[in-house]
């Protein structure tokens, strides 16, 4: 994780910095710093906490500022949160500064190289060993910077974005990139290095997102030398416009952008279906699926790879698939299913979800699908992102950049990617019946009025919130296609108010979780489901007669749940695989309203990062 911003050109760099670093804090905010060099000296500063941390400090430290700069916000993983872990990171003779997101596997072994060449460190971080191996070849081979990165990097096993700076080459910087991304903004005489585009976005349109394996040297008033890290070989750069405005990634009234996200739903669905759907011509056109159209006819089994919240998607997306298309699904975590020998071949499709794109456990579960032979299917939602290139084809969500950390409008979208492609492939395999599938686009066209028909109960979740804020423990259940509902409402709930919740399919209740229920155990239950409605309102009765409490989402017009629920939300009715679409928005509003109750920072919980670039 971590996010890294770089600026060469004329402008102060120390505003353009830290406003950066801003928009990137979703991605690590447990400290944070930068170093700006004058063309003559280089200061920097760090400090262990948020960036209005950083900016205090800075408030004290004379002269700093120039047209040269980095800066990095940090999500730990080599030691602790502190001053002196933060970055950037400088080398023993005091001459090098770098700024890193990744992690230098094999950083022991270097590290003890180094001492014993003499050199000593200050901080727990592998990012010291990098800059100090940098130092290392550029002194004892007499290299410039850029040739002395290519030859240490090299020797580097891991994943990195970085930017280093020389105090001895004031006008330069330089980048490289593996596994973890960065991205070039191409100004007028000026560049723009980050993360992912937003630190950029209201300065320019042009940007070349640099490949894995590559370096480039970025000069002041000079062209910027793209290279291949490998074998120094010229790299000719793509530039890519820019799409996104400076609009799309603002809070535009909201209190927290998680809230924004949550009430975006309808619009994010709309953006989603967009040009993909025709109702009068019975057509849905998804390019990447349309393109492989043989694979998926004769595919005999779906995977689908994701972590967190994507997973949840993707088990929601199980559920589709096999009801409407009688495909057979296997939904795996991309953590397990790349450390395990998947029994994989080229018939089978492989789908991989993921808001950011750059998450590395799907990443390289992506990679060993490929090396066996499949075909790999993307959903992300950040264009342009590692996921989405590395991907043989695939579709993009078009949410809109997702800010807070616990995802709301990537599920759903994700989910509405997920059902075009089933009741796609439902058709083409000739499961479904034509009217059904229309009746099918139908029902995925309606969603958006009936997420906003769900927002509008957001003050009733609000009253219910404040009722069961105090729990130490809550359970979510739900049967079928809102047993993921579960899962995604108990992660919800965990992660930002940090109460411990957990998520169950109804059913397995009773094979132990029923004994954690007492009076103080709140129990949401989603309850909407047609199919196995006697049941749930069973698994109810189960619960409040051992005295537990029950919060329960139900259809408009439910009569059974709500004589015996302590507390009802209803959700309008729907079919059966639209279900998750809706009955997750109370639950998403409810883990919201208690955490800022709570007084926990809804947008940046503790210990989370947007992106999981690392292991
Ligand atoms: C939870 C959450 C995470 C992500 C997970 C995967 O709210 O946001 O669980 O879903 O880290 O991230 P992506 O979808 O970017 O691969």
């Amino acid at each position: 994780m971590c996010g890294i911003v770089g600026y060469v050109g004329n402008k102060d760099s120390l505003s353009i910095i830290i406003k950066g670093l801003k928009r990137l804090e979703y991605r690590g905010y447990d400290s944070s710093g930068v170093a700006i060099s004058d063309g003559n000296t280089t200061r920097f500063c760090k400090s262990k906490g948020k960036i209005n941390k950083l900016e205090k400090k800075l408030k004290k430290i004379k002269d700093i500022s120039g047209p040269i700069g980095i800066g990095h916000t940090r999500w730990a993983t080599h030691g602790e949160p502190s001053d002196i872990n933060a970055h950037p990171h400088m080398s023993n003779s005091g001459k090098l500064l770098l700024v890193h997101n990744g992690i230098i596997e094999n950083y022991n072994t270097l590290k003890e190289k180094l001492i014993n060449e003499g050199f000593s460190f200050v901080s727990e971080t592998d990012t010291e060993v990098l800059v100090n191996l940098i130092e290392f070849v550029k002194q004892s081979e007499k290299l410039k910077l850029g040739e002395a990165v290519q030859i240490a990097l090299r020797q580097v096993i891991g994943a990195y974005a970085i930017c280093v700076m020389d105090y001895d080459r004031p006008n330069e910087l330089v980048v490289a990139k593996l596994g973890s991304p960065l991205c070039i903004g191409m100004g007028k005489n000026e560049f723009y290095i980050a993360s992912d585009v937003s630190p950029f976005i209201e300065f320019t349109k042009k940007v070349v997102y640099l490949k894995d394996g590559e370096l480039a040297i970025i000069r002041n008033h000079k062209p910027t030398i793209f290279r291949k890290i490998s074998d120094n070989s010229k790299v000719l750069p793509t530039i890519s416009r820019l799409e996104l405005s400076l609009e799309k990634i603002e809070k535009k009234g909201y209190k927290h952008f998680m809230l924004k996200e949550i009430y975006e739903q309808p619009k994010a669905i709309r953006d989603t279906l967009r040009g993909r759907l025709n109702i009068k011509k019975g057509i849905v056109k998804l390019s990447g699926m349309d393109e492989y159209m043989d694979k998926f006819i004769n595919c005999k089994k779906l995977t689908i790879i994701a972590c967190g919240t994507s997973w949840h998607s993707a088990l929601a997306g199980e559920y589709m698939f096999e009801k409407i298309a009688k495909v057979s699904v296997e939904v795996e975590y991309a953590s397990e299913f790349r450390y395990r020998d998947p029994v994989i071949d080229k018939n089978d499709i492989v789908i991989a979800i993921s808001q950011s794109g750059e998450t590395a456990d799907t990443l390289a579960a992506i990679k060993l699908a490929k090396q066996k032979g499949a075909y790999v299917y993307g959903i992300c939602n950040v264009v342009g992102s590692s996921i989405a290139r590395e991907s043989d084809s695939g579709s993009y969500t078009h949410a809109g950049p997702e800010i807070g950390v616990a995802s709301t409008k990537a599920f759903t979208t994700q989910m509405t990617i997920l059902y075009l492609m089933a009741i796609k492939l439902a058709k083409i395999r000739g499961v479904i019946s034509k009217k059904s599938f229309i009746n099918y686009l139908h029902e995925i066209s309606a969603i958006e009025n009936k997420i906003k028909i769900a927002l509008k109960n957001d003050n009733l979740v609000k009253k219910v919130s404040k009722k069961y804020m105090n729990s130490k423990n809550c359970l979510y259940l739900g049967r079928g296609y809102n047993f993921p509902i579960a899962l995604e409402g108990a992660l919800k709930l965990k992660e930002i108010s940090y109460i411990h919740a957990e998520g169950y399919p109804a059913a397995e209740m009773k094979h132990g979780p029923i004994a954690l229920i007492d009076k103080d155990m709140p129990t949401v239950v989603i309850a909407t489901n047609k199919i196995n409605y006697d049941k749930i309102v069973s698994n109810i009765q189960e619960i409040k007669s051992r005295k537990g409490k029950i919060i329960a989402i139900v259809s408009k017009g439910d009569k059974e749940v709500k004589k015996i629920a302590d507390d009802v939300i209803e959700v309008p009715e729907c079919i059966e695989s639209i279900t998750p679409f809706i009955t997750v928005i109370p639950l998403q509003l409810m883990s919201y309203h208690i955490a800022v109750m709570l007084g926990k920072n809804v947008d940046q919980p503790r210990n989370l990062a947007k992106s999981v670039t690392v292991e």
